[in-house]
Order: structure tokens, then C-alpha cells, then sequence
């Protein structure tokens, strides 16, 4: 998720650019960048960093120019470094281009536009783009662009702005990263996101889906990918800077658990080929020789990202028959673990930076493990250090508490399991197109757990002065169980134990009563029938159960007393769409009792020490 700014009008474009970047800082900042034009010279600056390098790097040499756009990154292909920053150039260096989102064919584009004679400077998905529209350069910067997005496949918003059109900024859109609009008196604005426009102008216009959009100092034109033209009247925008930041949602926190769709189908994207069926996992710097020589693999992980090492747990023994070991990271030093060269170490951790998880990872590779890293900072510690890494694109995540870094750990984990079964040839290859079809269009079961947030916070109003839950499940739920009641612990600060439902009948169902509120995860599958028996066993006691069930389960409806419903859907996928529930449960709560759900008390969101 990254922060684009553009300017085009009578003023200075810096002056915009920069205080916009850093109201977008929040969407992401290992790299910064500007271009701007002025005459016919086009400049372009950039800054490995915050946004304050950038404005360090411009403070004794400001380029001049009316027109301009800006680009703080979050890294998604190409680690951090001056090279990869936007802005992106074409060869002849008259055009720039900033961008946000995923170029899903850059490769086969990169490999085209290079037998060509392009020469490209940087590693990211995003130069093709420039390349592409100064292949197109024979009839006009319009033209060229609308003709280099039928090129493209994938999620984009793109700003490009070139020394051979001084007085036009162009912008392109498709799919779901946004761009706003701002209309000024003699100028014109573009940004990624609200923020960045508010003290300059409250008359916005949203670039929808699949649409192109030039801007001049006083005019905008509006047109679909396909070049027809599009009539559509700017609108007041009413939040105040805050407001703007969380796009309306009160929270990081919420408006991070509704981003969860797009994450995960950002971290599948160009991963998953249907036809193959093939699993793309380029950055794993493993060969499919070398991942069916493997006889174990071992997660090292902690927090939230330990209970996505727990799913794939059976993610990865159910689709590759690989052994699978899983411990909490600051616990692996001390079993003094068994390792070799035919052991995979897989380090999971959104920040990069978790100490303990680093010291994992050492240890592991000190004992000639081959170790990869599951992560979701491009170029962090933990990114680096490894042999290889799947990165999540889950984009910056603000909220203590993990979310969409969590269901796309499991995102990822899934590609793992199914990358390891075909290259040991020990998964059908139909169960692997069903499941990589399942993940494809997993987004869109998860907006519909999204739809029941009113449900949810109905039933987290009963339970808001409650001490004590126990959440329970089992199989590929159980690790859910646990990270519900870690959710609900470092939210809302409310004592909850997540536990194998299996084991109720071994200690805690001593614990059962009517003030305890026992959240069930009993969706359709492998455990229903048994969950459901835990549900009646926890009924028969006077216990309190909250159930999440598969939509439309009467039966579990009638033995419940409240039921949290997720759509029916592959039984390995159940996890994304469980935890969404789950998280949502702990955010009202936490939210009713006043807890602040983005910063919990005593929690950071990178523990750097062990
Ligand atoms: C999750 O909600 C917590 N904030 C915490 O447990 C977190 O998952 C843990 O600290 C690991 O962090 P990492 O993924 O950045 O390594």
C-alpha cells in the first residue's frame, strides 16, 4: 500500500507534494520520491527512507516546477533502496510514473520491452509501466497510456506525468488501490487517499474502477480504460484530517479488518496459475528439487503469527505428507532443536524485526537449516537475513493487534503447503486447483463476514463486563481458538483461553458457567459433529455458547445461544473467513469498554527484544 501526490496548476509543485506525501505517510514509508516538470526538463528526486530524507535531500536543492507527482513506498517487489523508489522513468527519461498496487504479468512485460532494447534500473513491477507507455509515445501521452493499460494485468493506480506534456498530469485506475481527486481555483490535485488534499480543497472526485483521468490547471477529464468519456461532479468531503487518515473508520484497527480482502488476494495474486495448476512462489529461492528433498520442516514464530504457523501445521502435512514441527520462537533456543541441511526453517513475522523470531532464524540456519521467512516488511532483519521470502501484501498494518497480516500469513502458508505438495509430487493436482481457485476467490466470502459487523457488535454488547472467555475448536480451528482469545486479551484486556475442544474433558469443563461466555468455532467439515457434542456438553452445564457456524446451520442455531455466521466454503480455507469473525468480536468489545484498540496497553507493534 503505497502514497501517491500529484499537482498540476500555477503553483509550486513541491510545495504540494511533500506536506502531501507526509499525510500519507501512514500507507507506508521505506522509499520516497518526486518528479516534476518545469519547461521542457523533467527532474526527478529520491530518498531511501522516510519522507523526512526525501525533504532532507530537496532542502538545498528544490527542483522548480508547476507540475509534479510524489510516491512514498511500501515494498512489494525489489527491497527498499534509491533504484527501486518511485518515481520510474522510461528510457529517454521524459516521462515519470508513480504507482500503487501489483502488476500481476510485470515479468512477461519486463522480458518483452527488454528484447525491445528498454533498459530498466530498478527490480519493482512498476518500471514496466513506464516503458510500456514510451512504447506507445507515437500519438499523445493519452493515448499512450490508455494503450499501455490494456497491456497490463493486475491492481494499479498509476500517476504519470512527462516534460513533453507540461501542463497534463495523467492518472489511471484499476482495481482496488485509490485515487482521489481535488479540484482547486487554478489548479488541480491528485492523492491516494483523502488526507493529503484537506487545507487545499474539499471538492473531491473518487477515480473509479477501470477509469482514466487527465488533469490541467483547470480541467479534468474523465474517460473509461476503453476511452470513452465519463461525466461525473466532484463532491464535499466533510472528515477532518484524522478521519481521513482511518478513510472514515473510526480505528486503524477496523479499517485494517476490512482491508483483509484485498490483502489476501494481494498476496495470491500472480502466485497462483489455475491452468498448470502451478504455484508461483519465485522468492522462495528454493527449487522444487531442492523442496522435494526436504524430509521436515520447521515454523518458528510468536504471537499471532505463531497461530498461522499452527494452521499451516496441517496445511502443509495434509497437501505435501511433510513432517511438521511448530514452536513459539523464544522457545526453539532453549529444545536445543535437531536441524540439517534437509530441514526447512520458516520464520513467520509481519514486522520483520520480532527478536525472538530473528534468534530463531539464526539458530536455525547456524545449524544448516535452509530458513525462509513469511513476512510482510519488504527488506526488514528478518527479510534479509533469510534464504528466501514470501512476503505477505497485506500493505502497512498500524493496529497493535494483527489482522490482515494475520489472514494473509494464512494466505501465504496455504501457497506454502500446496508450492510443497507438487513439488513432491504428493498432492493431486485437482485438489490444488480446487484450493488455489478457492483462494482466488476467497476475497470475496470475506466481505461477507464483514457484512455481519452489526451482528457482531449486537452480541459483543452482551459480554462487555464479562472476566473470563474461553474460545474452543479443533483440528484446523484450534489454532483459531487461540487467536480469538488473544485478540480478545490484547484488545479488550479481558482474561481468554484458547483450547482444543478436545481436551474439555480433561480440565476445562470444570471451569463452565453461566458467566463465561464460550466461543465455539463449529463451522461445517471434518469436526463438526464432534464440535457440536462440545457445544452440548458446555449447554448441559449452563454454559454461555457463542457460535461461529456456517450460515444457514439451523441445527447449531437451536443448541446456541448466539451464532456468528461465516459462508460456506473449502474446509482449508475456514481459517481467513474464522478469524475475521473473531477479530471483529474482540474489536467491539474492546471498543465498548474504552480500550484503546490501537495501541493496547504494554504492546508495541514490533517487540525487538527478546
Ligand atoms: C498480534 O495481534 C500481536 N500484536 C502479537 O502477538 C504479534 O503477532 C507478535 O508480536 C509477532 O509479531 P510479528 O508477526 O511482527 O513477528
Amino acid at each position: 500500500m503505497c502514497g501517491i501526490v500529484g499537482y498540476v496548476g500555477h503553483g509550486d509543485a513541491v510545495s504540494f507534494i511533500l506536506p502531501g506525501l507526509r499525510r500519507l505517510e501512514y500507507r507506508g514509508y521505506d522509499s520516497a520520491g518526486i518528479a516534476t516538470v518545469s519547461g521542457m526538463s523533467l527532474d526527478v528526486r529520491k530518498a531511501t527512507g522516510k519522507i523526512a530524507d526525501l525533504e532532507a535531500l530537496l532542502a538545498s536543492d528544490r527542483p522548480p516546477g508547476t507540475l509534479g507527482v510524489g510516491h512514498t513506498r511500501w515494498a512489494t517487489h525489489g527491497r527498499p533502496s534509491d533504484a527501486n523508489a518511485h518515481p520510474h522513468l522510461d528510457c529517454q527519461g521524459q516521462l515519470a510514473i508513480v504507482h500503487n498496487g501489483i502488476i500481476d504479468n510485470y515479468r512477461e512485460l519486463r522480458k518483452a520491452l527488454a528484447a525491445e532494447g528498454h533498459r530498466f534500473r530498478s527490480q519493482t513491477d512498476t518500471e514496466v509501466i513506464a516503458h510500456l507507455i514510451e512504447r506507445y509515445q507515437t500519438n499523445g501521452l493519452e493515448a499512450a497510456v490508455l494503450r499501455a493499460a490494456r497491456d497490463l494485468r493486475g491492481a494499479y493506480a498509476v500517476a504519470c506525468v512527462a516534460s513533453t506534456a507540461p501542463n497534463t498530469l495523467i492518472a489511471i485506475r484499476r482495481g482496488s488501490s485509490p485515487l482521489v481527486i481535488g479540484f482547486g481555483r487554478g489548479e488541480t490535485f491528485l492523492a491516494s487517499d483523502i488526507p493529503a488534499l484537506l487545507g487545499h480543497t474539499r471538492e473531491i472526485l473518487v477515480l473509479e474502477e477501470g477509469e482514466l483521468a487527465v488533469l490541467t490547471p483547470d480541467s479534468v477529464t474523465l474517460r473509461t480504460l476503453d476511452g470513452l468519456p465519463i461525466r461525473r461532479q466532484p463532491s464535499t468531503v466533510l472528515w477532518d484530517g484524522e478521519a481521513a487518515e482511518k478513510s472514515g473508520y473510526p480505528h486503524f484497527m477496523l479499517k485494517e479488518i476490512f482491508e483483509q480482502p484485498e490483502a489476501v488476494r494481494n498476496t495470491v495474486r500472480e502466485r497462483v496459475d489455475l491452468e498448470g495448476p502451478e504455484i508461483q512462489i519465485p522468492e522462495l529461492g528454493l527449487k522444487d528439487r531442492e523442496l522435494a528433498g526436504l524430509n521436515r520442516l520447521c515454523f518458528v514464530a510468536c504471537g499471532s503469527s505463531w497461530h498461522a504457523a499452527l494452521v499451516g501445521k496441517y496445511l502443509v502435512e495434509a497437501f505435501a505428507r511433510l513432517p511438521v514441527e511448530v514452536d513459539i520462537a523464544s522457545e526453539f533456543r532453549y529444545r536445543r532443536p535437531v536441524l540439517d541441511s534437509r530441514v526447512l526453517t520458516v520464520a513467520i513475522s509481519q514486522s520483520g524485526e520480532t527478536a525472538d523470531t530473528l534468534a530463531a532464524l539464526r539458530e536455525a540456519r547456524d545449524q544448516g537449516s535452509r530458513a525462509v521467512a513469511i513476512c510482510n516488511v519488504v527488506g526488514s532483519s528478518l527479510a534479509r537475513e533469510a534464504d528466501g521470502v514470501v512476503y505477505t501484501r497485506a500493505g502497512i498494518e498500524i493496529g497493535v493487534a494483527s489482522t490482515k497480516a494475520f489472514t494473509a500469513q494464512l494466505a501465504a502458508v496455504t501457497l506454502l503447503g500446496l508450492k510443497l505438495g507438487l513439488a513432491r509430487s504428493l498432492v493431486d493436482p485437482a485438489l490444488v486447483r480446487q484450493v488455489a481457485k478457492g483462494l482466488w476467490e476467497l476475497p470475496d466470502l470475506m466481505s461477507v463476514v464483514l457484512q455481519q459487523r452489526d451482528t457482531i457488535r449486537g452480541i459483543a454488547e452482551r459480554f462487555v463486563e464479562r472476566d473470563h472467555f474461553l474460545y474452543l475448536g479443533r483440528g484446523l480451528h484450534y489454532p483459531l481458538a487461540l487467536e480469538g482469545a488473544l485478540k480478545l486479551k490484547e484488545i479488550s484486556y479481558i482474561h481468554a483461553e484458547g483450547y482444543p475442544a478436545g481436551e474439555m474433558k480433561h480440565g476445562p469443563i470444570a471451569l463452565i458457567d453461566q458467566r463465561m461466555p464460550v466461543v465455539a468455532i463449529v463451522p461445517r467439515g471434518s469436526t463438526y459433529e464432534k464440535m457440536t457434542s462440545n457445544v452440548e456438553e458446555v449447554k448441559a452445564r449452563d454454559g454461555v455458547v457463542i457460535a461461529v457456524a456456517t450460515e444457514g446451520d439451523e441445527a447449531i442455531a437451536a443448541k446456541a445461544d448466539l451464532v456468528i455466521p461465516v459462508p460456506p466454503s473449502l474446509e482449508w480455507l475456514q481459517p481467513v473467513l474464522i478469524a475475521e469473525a473473531l477479530q471483529l468480536l474482540a474489536y467491539y468489545v474492546g471498543v465498548l469498554r474504552g480500550c484503546d484498540v490501537d495501541q493496547p496497553r504494554n504492546l508495541a507493534k514490533s517487540v525487538t527484544v527478546e
